[in-house]
């Protein structure tokens, strides 16, 4: 009998969800491949497409064509109910936990998610809200993406090019559950991908990655997205340097006391300020030309992740007393600009 990798199913068929399963489905010996998909309309879209997803690479690359994908209309009245044992998140990080819920009662301790967003503070909310009972949880890993991806329809992805990577590695367990197979099973599908390029970091390093990745998204995305500016424009606009260097301020306060950064082995050089400031600068170098996550949701008056980047430094703050005035007045902003796209005014 040939053997069949372990099937994967991925929830948040946006650019990322849809650039990750084509990566999978185009390995050599690809796993099966489920895609999840929260809206019938969608469901349609990819029928009309015969269930096909393209990729191309550079604005102007030739579309890669990917088939094999299967489907669930997820809500719907004939939604399997076996368990899920490998699943990849990528829905922007306020919509986890009620993307999670219609399916969380085929998710338990054998399940392994992989979450691939920006921002921190979603897999605390799904703890509190949709995994309550730390004995039954599933394990955790997560991904932080260094590459560049938008759709230009539903079932058509772009990446920017094939210099992006990405970072993957399992975290914690609270209640030192065993880790199931399924972690090394999605683990070692991921790290297959030549067009993914990930690579696997242990909790101390990915923890380190995805705090340093934060400090940039708190400062480009907010100002970006007030100022309705592309990255560059952040290097070459003086009045808004100390405003940067502020926010900057606050973060390395507040990573500083961090209580879980304190239990790893880490150079605390790497989080002042200053560090901070030029890790940022770097990445506003290096995607000068692109438009922000955030800015791009205020433009299209879709709910924008601030409150899991900005508004967890401000949380974090409060809990280990280090105040926040700058991080919190641009959560507050960015709050008050999607209020008033929703209202229409
Ligand atoms: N795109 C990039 O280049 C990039 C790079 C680095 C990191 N990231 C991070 O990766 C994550 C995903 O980003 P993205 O660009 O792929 O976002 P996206 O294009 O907005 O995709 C999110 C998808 O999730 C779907 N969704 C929303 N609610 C859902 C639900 N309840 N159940 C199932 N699906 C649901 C959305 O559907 P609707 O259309 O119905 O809303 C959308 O298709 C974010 O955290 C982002 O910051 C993105």
């Amino acid at each position: 009998m040939p053997n069949i990798a372990p099937r994967v199913h991925i929830l948040g068929l946006g650019s990322i969800g849809s650039f990750i399963a084509h990566s999978l489905r185009s390995l050599p010996s690809p796993p099966p491949v489920t895609l999840l998909v929260h809206r019938k309309d969608l469901y349609q879209q990819y029928a009309s497409k015969d269930w096909k997803i393209n990729l191309q690479v550079g604005e102007n690359g030739a579309p890669r064509e990917q088939q094999g994908f299967d489907f669930e209309l997820i809500n719907g009245t004939r939604m399997p109910q076996f368990p899920i044992e490998n699943l990849i998140v990528c829905v922007k990080a306020p919509a986890t936990a009620s993307a999670l819920e219609p399916i969380k009662h085929r998710i338990g301790r054998n399940s392994t998610i992989c979450f691939f967003q920006n921002g921190m503070g979603q897999i605390d909310r799904l703890n509190q809200h949709v995994f309550e009972t730390p004995s039954t949880r599933p394990a955790y890993l997560f991904g932080i993406l260094r590459h560049g991806v938008y759709l230009k329809s539903p079932t058509e992805a772009v990446l920017s090019g094939l210099n992006g990577c990405a970072e993957v590695g399992a975290v914690p367990s609270e209640a030192s559950n065993p880790t199931p197979e399924s972690s090394s099973i999605l683990l070692n599908l991921l790290l297959q991908s030549p067009t993914l390029r990930c690579s696997k970091l242990d909790w101390a390093d990915l923890l380190q990655v995805q705090l340093l990745k934060l400090a940039t998204n708190c400062v480009l995305n907010p100002l970006t997205a007030l100022l309705d500016v592309r990255n560059g424009e952040i290097k070459h606009n003086p009045a808004v340097v100390p405003l940067y260097r502020n926010l900057l301020k606050e973060i390395s306060g507040v990573f500083e006391r961090l209580p879980e950064l304190r239990a790893v082995p880490h150079d605390p050089s790497r989080f002042s300020a200053l560090s901070l400031e030029t890790s940022m600068l770097d990445t506003v170098e290096k995607t000068a030309g692109n438009s922000s996550s955030m800015r791009e949701d205020v433009l299209k008056g879709r709910a924008t992740e601030i409150e899991y980047m900005n508004g967890w430094i401000v949380k974090r703050g409060e809990e280990l007393g280090v105040q926040c005035p700058t991080n919190s007045l641009m959560a507050q902003l960015i709050l008050a600009k999607g209020a008033r796209n929703v209202s229409g005014v």
